[in-house]
């Protein structure tokens, strides 16, 4: 379509459509004086910086400096190029868009005709579930207590017996028989001789994108299934549909997600349907136990608490294993919900109710306290060696959190739970948290050379701890003291969040030198979050500011004395020695 894109018609996009509107269909916006902000879809914060101009028609975000203009924030977002952000702003928007001249692109041609296709299927196959033909299907979805609402919500259909229903039913209204093989519908015979349907006596579950579009299906099979037969039948990749990259429920369940704060993550169709059926309206499915980079990705949109929802044997399996340790990678809260022994959503809502599934979704514990559960069952945990190998097991999960702070605060729980008092374990526990280490044996000894000295980590801890000293530090000149000194960087931003109102916290501090990109100044202050509570107050705040200063001074001192002995210069040689002594009054002054 990059030949109908004129310039105009990407003015007539840019100047009808509303970037907050757009903009606030994916992030949730506040007002803040003329333009909005919000949390940036675009790097992980907890803190708002991310700003929309409704006026300019931008957005930009402090934190990453990610910006521009609406076109370039659906790109990002869609991961789409810049024709296809326009074909979709256009289309949102009720924009008709030129059609597509000899050069159009055929690909997005083709995903039209798909999308086409599916929904005369999609209408179709629901039509069939109330005919005649479909009373065997209607009735397994009865015996599964499906009620016809549930089945409307989620447009289920049925898919008749036999090689060319739907087919004949296309073709009929204006779909060539190559279209419906494009779109996964039906497939060439081996013999050439036509095509044969893809989806024969199943229940039909359609699979919607954001925004209602069908862009693929899912088939059960109704019992008795035969041996060879899949129990689950699904649309192979199409330029519509390509797996992993939706969660099957989403677009109903976004708004819900949104209210509730989370978001219920399930297997299977049949799940969701129950889910739905019982009220939960924020679940989605991922249609198999892994779940994908780019559904975290999708799911973070809406929000980044999670509470997964698998069957009891899947929720330990490698690929569900793997899957929740990305979402910790992401960012997200993940619980994890402890279903009975061999049954799955579906079965404890239809078995033991609403509330009780309700119950066991508020009860379900964190996924590490879930992990550490599982691995502190099967052992006594009599030996250091034990609570070692269990460590290890949990570790390398916990190190793929990206928040150094809950890093840290899982280190307790971990060593409460396991009953870890050993303070060799203790330490190196600790140690490798600090490293985000996946691993606590590894440990090279570390020489002992401290990135900060005493004293800055002292004055640092005690910032940290007092709004007085934290104010009389604003007041006085304390950029001298701290000149070329290693915490100069982590001190501004204390006193910048100081001077600016905001609470002055370890996880404030850290959010803020994230946003700087300030990845030394995180783990120096990471690493102080280990250290024990100071006791001290404004008099050792002074003591640490007037060592520092003296010591800066000795240091500048020192320079001067080597400039001395190297100079030939009489005139240069009188302006170092008055300097020298200047130097030498002022440390005597800090003695
Ligand atoms: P399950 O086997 O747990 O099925 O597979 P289910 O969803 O509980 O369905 P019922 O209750 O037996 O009817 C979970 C999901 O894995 C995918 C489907 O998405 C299914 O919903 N799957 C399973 C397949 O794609 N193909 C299969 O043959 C089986
Ligand atoms: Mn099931």
């Amino acid at each position: 379509m990059s030949g109908t894109l004129t310039r105009d018609f990407v003015e007539t996009v840019r100047s009808a459509v509303d970037i907050a509107r757009v903009v606030s269909e994916y992030v949730p916006l506040k007002p803040a004086g003329a333009r909005l902000k919000g949390l940036c879809p675009f790097h992980q914060e907890k803190t708002p910086s991310f700003h929309v101009d409704p006026e300019r028609k931008l957005f930009f975000c402090f934190g990453c400096q990610t910006g521009g203009d609406l076109f370039k924030f659906v790109m990002l977002y869609e991961q789409v190029e810049f024709p296809e952000a326009v074909r979709i702003l256009a289309e949102r928007n009720g924009i008709p868009i030129p059609k597509a001249g000899s050069d159009g692109s055929r690909e997005t041609d083709l995903k039209t005709r798909i999308l086409e296709s599916n929904k005369a299927a999609r209408e179709y196959y629901r039509g069939m579930l109330s005919a005649p033909a479909g009373s065997g299907a209607r009735k397994y979805l009865e015996s599964r207590d499906l009620s016809a609402e549930t089945l409307e919500t989620l447009s289920v259909g049925y898919a008749p017996d036999g090689w060319d229903h739907l087919r004949n039913h296309l073709t009929g209204k204006q779909f060539a028989p190559s279209e419906l093989v494009q779109a996964g519908l039906a497939s060439p015979r081996k013999d050439g001789s036509g095509e044969y349907d893809r989806f024969r006596n199943r229940i039909i579950f359609p699979i919607q994108d954001l925004y209602g579009k069908t862009i693929a299906f899912g088939g059960r099979a109704i019992p008795p299934v035969e041996e060879r037969e899949p129990k689950y039948l699904n649309s192979p990749e199409t330029p519509a549909y390509v797996k992993g990259e939706h969660l099957y429920g989403l677009n109903l369940a976004r708004e819900a997600i949104r209210r509730e704060g989370y978001a219920i993550v399930v297997e299977g169709y049949m799940d969701l349907a129950a889910l739905i059926q019982a009220g939960f309206l924020q679940g989605v499915a991922s249609l198999g136990t892994a779940f994908t980079q780019a559904q975290a990705r999708l799911l973070g949109r809406y929000t980044r608490r999670v509470v997964v929802s698998y069957d009891g044997d899947a929720a330990g399996s490698k690929a569900a294993v793997r899957s929740l340790d990305l979402l910790l990678e992401q960012g997200f809260e993940v619980r994890l919900v402890d279903l009975p022994e061999g049954m799955d959503p579906d079965d404890v809502i239809r078995r033991n109710g609403p509330d009780a599934y309700s119950a066991l979704v508020r009860q379900a514990p964190e996924y590490i306290e879930w992990m550490v559960n599982r691995e502190s069952r099967g052992r006594t945990m009599g030996t250091a060696r034990e609570k070692i190998e269990a460590v290890n097991s949990v570790l390398p999960h916990i190190a793929r959190m990206n928040n150094p702070i809950e890093r840290v605060s899982w280190t307790g729980r971990l060593a409460d739970a396991l009953g870890i008092d050993d303070d060799l374990v203790l330490q190196e526990l600790r140690a490798a948290l600090k490293e985000a280490r996946p691993d606590i044996r590894q440990r090279v000894h570390k020489e002992v050379a401290p990135e900060m000295r005493q004293v800055e980590r002292r004055l640092l801890a005690l910032m940290l701890a007092s709004h007085d000293i934290r104010m009389k530090m604003l007041e006085s000149d304390h950029e001298v003291e701290l000149e070329g000194s290693k915490i100069s960087g982590i001190v501004e931003v204390i006193l910048s969040l100081e001077e600016s109102g905001q609470p002055v916290d370890y996880p404030a501090v850290l959010e803020a030198l994230e946003r700087l990109a300030r990845l030394d100044d995180q783990r120096i202050l990471t690493q102080l979050a280990f250290d024990d509570e100071p006791t001290g107050g404004m008099e050792e705040a002074d003591a640490c500011l007037k060592t520092m200063r003296r010591e800066r001074l000795v240091r500048e001192r020192k320079d001067v004395q080597d400039a001395i002995r190297k100079t030939q210069d009489r005139s240069t040689l009188d302006a170092l020695l008055l300097q020298q002594m200047q130097l030498a009054r002022q440390i005597d002054t800090l003695t």
